[in-house]
């Protein structure tokens, strides 16, 4: 790779409120694929406890599709989805761990490392356009936006006590 400057596109954002409606987009449409891909997640999961997480979960990850158009809507633009590419490699690495784990605690350890990447993403994401809303003065979308992400937070947290109280434990025990 060459490291040299880059030309910018010519729908290259100008400003911070073009870089926050960038952000929705690519947010819109991740929360669309992440919507997606939890229903193989769960169909995979062994462990009743994860698959109850994980179905939780698709119920808020819907809300959050709804909450970003509300995010659009208080900023009067239209709610647009940008394909995030980062997302998409994500979800294709989950796909890919369901097919090289055996079904059980194995998998089930893979799947709950996979939906924590995509959790991490969320919180990455929200937690940016967190603070560019509060900077641009967007008030009501600062509110849905730290709505999203208290609840992508506590997901990763549900995620992570399953592990460390059962899932590895019992993945652990299966044959080396
Ligand atoms: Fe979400
Ligand atoms: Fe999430």
């Amino acid at each position: 790779m060459t490291t040299s400057k880059v030309k910018p596109k010519k729908d290259a954002a100008k400003s911070l409120e073009d870089l926050f409606e960038d952000c929705l987009k690519d947010a819109l449409w991740a929360e669309n694929a992440v919507k997606d891909a939890l229903p193989k997640m769960v169909k995979n999961a062994t462990s009743k406890n994860l698959k109850s997480a994980l179905e939780d979960h698709l119920k808020e990850t819907k809300e959050h599709v709804k909450i970003l158009k509300s995010v659009f809507k208080s900023i009067d633009v239209k709610a647009e989805e940008e394909k995030c590419d980062a997302m998409q490699g994500i979800l294709d690495e989950g796909e890919d761990i369901l097919a090289s784990t055996e079904p059980g605690p194995v998998r089930d350890a893979g799947i709950i490392a996979a939906c924590q990447k995509v959790e991490h993403y969320e919180i990455a994401s929200y937690g940016t356009m967190s603070s560019y809303a509060k900077i641009l003065g967007h008030k009501e979308a600062k509110k849905f936006i730290d709505e999203i992400l208290k609840q992508e937070k506590n997901a990763d947290k549900i995620l992570s006590d399953l592990a460390k109280s059962e899932i590895n434990i019992e993945a652990d025990k299966e044959e080396k």
